[in-house]
């Protein structure tokens, strides 16, 4: 592991850079603020190392974030209608931050927070947030641990959550993946297979979930069979029509041994993804907008996909999804793995 100074946080605090190697070459790096995955570096056909994540290259730029780049989400990703809910019959609040809703937990959000690094080990770095209680409006202390593992493949990313008081325990990692090398253009002609045959449809461009599940067979929505991504992305059909795009959430089918599998076609790298989740955001950058990112590249629209492994958006308040409550003294773990080999 090598510790590097990234910079002085406004708030005139120390961030470091904390860099992993193993043995194919794969690199990845971190930063304590927002717990952020700054580079992942992977051989590609050719043996040549490409960086397939998107990012900045300044900690100023992190201090903003508006596409919350590589960033931990919490205590809550995705939208909360009206940023409210109720729990054990108290309603709480959140700030609105998208219109009427609360989008990643509101203003606040965890990728903003300097991050404690409780661990390192050769191939690991263990980071820990202390939530207080009433921390962006949620009931309870909360204590997050988040460690994120090179392995010999790719990376594991490990959540624990314990809470004081029953409240919302819903995290993800936020980070754009582009197969072909951050700064090769878009992800449309990535080939993506998403063992999901249903998703939770939008009310409107607002992102709600309308609180049904329904099938992906015979729409656009459906990556059961590897097809490119951007082949129906521009159908005339209403749930892309919302959303610009892909950002949907698929209910992940069960006893599967990755959810997704997807190719660079300039690159043939390949990355498969697991989880004991049960649902994924995936976003196809619909909303980036010409964002200056890492070594001076240009970030447009389609440039990066997200793949956010989480409880489905809005559970708090639809009866039909599974409850994303984390009772008071209980410790749960969640964790997503990104794997990546050649095709
Ligand atoms: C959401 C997108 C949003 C993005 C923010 C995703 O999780 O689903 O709608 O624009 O986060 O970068």
């Amino acid at each position: 592991m090598l510790k590097t100074t990234f910079g002085q946080s406004k708030t005139g605090e120390t961030i470091s850079l904390y860099s992993f190697e193993n043995a194919k070459q794969m690199k990845m790096v971190l930063t304590d603020f927002g717990a952020i995955l700054t580079q992942l570096w992977v051989p590609d056909k050719e043996g040549n190392l490409k960086d397939v994540v998107l990012g900045f290259d300044t900690l100023a730029e992190y201090e903003v974030n508006p596409t919350y780049f590589g960033a931990i989400i919490g205590r809550s990703c995705n939208r909360i209608e009206n940023g409210t809910f109720k729990i054990n019959d108290i309603s709480y609040q959140l700030k609105k931050n998208e219109g009427e809703n609360s989008l990643h937990s509101g203003p606040e959000g965890y990728h903003l927070r300097i991050w404690k690094v409780i661990e390192t080990t050769d191939n690991s770095i263990t980071f820990k947030l202390d939530s207080p209680n009433g921390d962006q409006g949620y009931p309870g202390q909360l204590t997050l641990e988040v460690t994120y593992q090179l392995t010999e493949t790719g990376i594991k990313i490990t959540y624990t959550g314990h809470t004081d008081q029953t409240t919302i325990f819903n995290p993800t990692n936020h980070t754009y993946f582009n197969l072909n090398g951050h700064s090769s253009g878009t992800v449309l002609e990535h080939k993506l297979e998403l063992k999901a045959q249903k998703f939770t449809p939008v009310i409107d461009s607002s992102s709600i979930p309308t609180g049904e599940i329904i099938a992906v067979k015979d729409t656009p929505m459906d990556f059961t069979t590897a097809k490119k991504v951007g082949v129906d992305i521009d159908s005339d059909y209403d749930q892309l029509n919302f959303t610009a795009g892909y950002d949907h959430n698929y209910i992940l089918d069960k006893n599967i041994d990755y959810f997704v599998k997807m190719v660079g076609d300039k690159t043939n790298i390949v990355m498969k993804a697991a989880t004991n989740l049960a649902g994924v955001q995936f976003y196809t950058g619909n909303f980036i907008d010409k964002l200056l990112g890492k070594e001076n590249k240009l970030y447009q629209n389609h440039e990066g996909l997200c793949l956010e492994t989480q409880f489905y958006p809005n559970s708090i308040n639809e009866t039909n999804f599974v409850s994303p409550i984390l009772e008071k003294d209980e410790i749960r773990i969640y964790w997503t793995t990104y794997d990546f080999s050649i095709e």
